[in-house]
């Protein structure tokens, strides 16, 4: 039995209801592009509101993390996982949580205690050090010196950063070495691997602090691929069960060993990037390839990985990518009945992005190793620009094929390229509008979400509702402003500018998005710079209670991230138009 089934069943004999796994791609919370832990989709229940299906939940969970999918390559990283959990909204706590996990582990997957180590929380301002969960592991037969007390870094979850709901955990550690497993367990030592986190759930962080939660959660989560390998006694993730069949396909047809070790990271690619496609194509929700939020992470998954086929030597017009497409979702269908109902979907999705990708493919890549002889070090950001425009590489596909060859990107002169691109666009066409800013670097953002600011604090120092927006410029050094007014300002009001938005930056607002009709949204007091070019649906971006504007993003999360706000010049920039140059630091 696999070991999905046995944890639904165990958990269920436990008193728990099944759930269903949530959509990958979160159906009421815009403030992730897709779930990345089971317990994002019951945020709202851990905060109190009452789920229809009682307090003891189980479920297993489609998840994808981004953030490291140029990472994926290696034994243990993969985009798309499943996150097995069990959940108590207000019902039991510590006790039962540890018990269950601890039966679980020795009792159902015959994990010798032997192989078992644990952490708890050592302690802070918040809350104490967590004596309770450490005596009941003792009681399980955990021994002193397999138990680690640890600070918020390691044992607190998701971190003390993050708003929501929280808490202390404790996690589960397995020796994975073929070595005895040391008396005493060592947080350092990388054998000895996560294999569940249990959380106590019980504050709600917000602005204001640490709030206890209307009830105490327990909120669990297992990885499948990793315990899976770990049970199997594999040390590489695709060696085990769930990919093995994957890899021996890429073999058969690329006419590769996936031992020799120049080929091992390309079928890895291939087989987590297509896996994850399956799954977010094959969504309800249908998300297809575009150069935005979702669309545009399914675009790179995709492209990455035909990329990867191209470098193995796979036919492209052979049916390589049907055949692994078809044996992904008949392994997953049982699970994720939609995956066989957009079967078709599916498949003409993805075949379609390929063959778009790979009609250019081919010639951007001799581009490419031609433009690398001209470079010792760096391509230029132009360079990479013009690699993404004429042959739809996205910058990370380049940035990878330059780091192979020992060189880098200037993703910065990228991002300068990208955007005057986009600026031009904009001017012209509302389709284009719809293509965003993907690629925005990090402090390009930051200053982005400074000209929000910008525009509200003049409103209320200058005291003219009337000044608006009349146009912006980005780089990574600084922002320039341009707004209507007939006059210079004085010192005092540069100095009232300043000091207002670092009040605002050190008060830390939430920065949040909103999708909605155009005219509900002008409707709404949002602030609309060329409100005849916005599509019909438009993206607005609010500011605490300070500012409210349509744009297309990206911002930062909390004004926080801006750190601190310097004006540097202010000078006319035409008739009635002053510009403000600033910078932060
Ligand atoms: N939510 C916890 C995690 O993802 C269980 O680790």
């Amino acid at each position: 039995m696999k070991l999905k089934d046995e944890f639904i069943k165990f958990f269920v004999s436990k008193g728990h209801k099944q759930i269903p796994s949530a959509p990958i791609v979160p159906e009421n919370d815009n403030t992730v592009l897709f779930n990345t832990a089971g317990m994002q989709p019951l945020i709202p229940y851990l905060k109190g509101q009452k789920h229809p299906l009682g307090n003891r939940l189980t479920d297993y969970q489609k998840c994808l993390r981004t953030d490291d999918l140029e990472e994926v390559g290696d034994a243990t990283h993969h985009t798309f996982f499943e996150m097995l959990g069990n959940w108590s909204l207000g019902d039991y706590f510590k006790k039962e949580s540890i018990a269950w996990s601890f039966e679980f582990l020795t009792e159902v997957l015959n994990i010798p205690v032997e192989r078992l180590a644990v952490s708890v929380f050592a302690g802070n301002e918040i809350i104490g050090k967590d004596e309770e969960s450490a005596e009941i592991w003792k009681s399980l037969g955990i021994p002193d010196a397999r138990i680690a007390y640890l600070g918020e870094e390691d044992n607190w979850w998701p971190n003390m950063k993050l708003l929501g709901p929280c808490g202390t955990d404790t996690e589960i550690f397995y020796w994975r070495s073929d070595e005895k497993a040391p008396v005493e367990y060592d947080p350092n030592d990388d054998r000895w691997v996560e294999i569940w986190n249990n959380v106590f759930m019980e504050y709600n962080h917000t602005e204001e602090g640490f709030t206890p939660l209307a009830h105490k959660n327990v909120d669990t989560g297992m990885g499948v691929e990793r315990v899976t390998a770990i049970l199997e006694g594999v040390n590489d993730n695709y060696l085990s069960s769930l990919f093995k069949n994957y890899i021996k396909l890429i073999e058969d047809y690329a006419g590769k060993s996936y031992n020799d070790s120049e080929y091992t990271a390309s079928m890895r690619i291939i087989v987590d990037h297509i896996r994850a496609a399956v799954i977010i194509v094959g969504e309800n929700s249908g998300v297809k390839p575009s150069n935005t939020d979702q669309g545009y992470i399914v675009r790179r998954l995709i492209r990455r990985a035909i990329r990867h086929e191209n470098k193995l030597g796979i036919d492209i017009n052979s049916d390589f990518l049907r055949t692994l497409i078809d044996s992904i979702i008949d392994d997953y269908r049982e699970y994720y009945p939609e995956l066989n109902e957009n079967r078709f979907k599916i498949v003409e999705t993805i075949e379609s992005e390929k063959t778009k990708f790979n009609r250019t493919l081919e010639k951007g890549l001799k581009e490419f190793n031609k433009i690398c002889t001209s470079y010792e070090s760096k391509i230029p950001g132009e360079v990479a620009f013009h690699l993404y425009d004429t042959y739809g590489f996205p910058i990370e596909l380049t940035t990878e094929l330059a780091l192979e060859r020992g060189l880098s990107v200037d993703e910065e002169g990228f991002n300068q390229k990208f955007k005057a691109h986009q600026e031009l666009s904009r001017a012209g066409a509302e389709a284009k509008f719809k293509s965003g800013l993907a690629g925005t670097g990090e402090v390009e953002t930051r200053y982005h979400t400074a000209t929000h600011l910008l525009n509200a604090a003049l409103k209320i120092v200058l005291n003219d509702c009337n000044i608006h927006q009349m146009g912006s410029n980005i780089t990574t050094e600084r922002m320039r402003f341009d707004f209507n007014f007939d006059r210079k300002l004085t010192d005092d009001e540069k100095q009232k500018l300043e000091d207002l938005i670092n009040e605002w930056i050190e008060a830390d607002y939430t920065v949040t998005k909103e999708e909605m009709d155009k005219e509900k949204a002008v409707e709404s007091g949002a602030e609309a710079m060329f409100i005849d070019k916005y599509p019909d649906v438009v993206t607005v971006y609010q500011i605490g209670d300070v500012s409210r504007e349509i744009c297309t993003g990206p911002h930062v999360k909390h004004t926080g991230e801006l750190h601190h706000f310097k004006i540097k010049k202010e000078e006319a920039s035409g008739a009635g138009v002053r510009r403000i140059k600033a910078i932060l630091n």
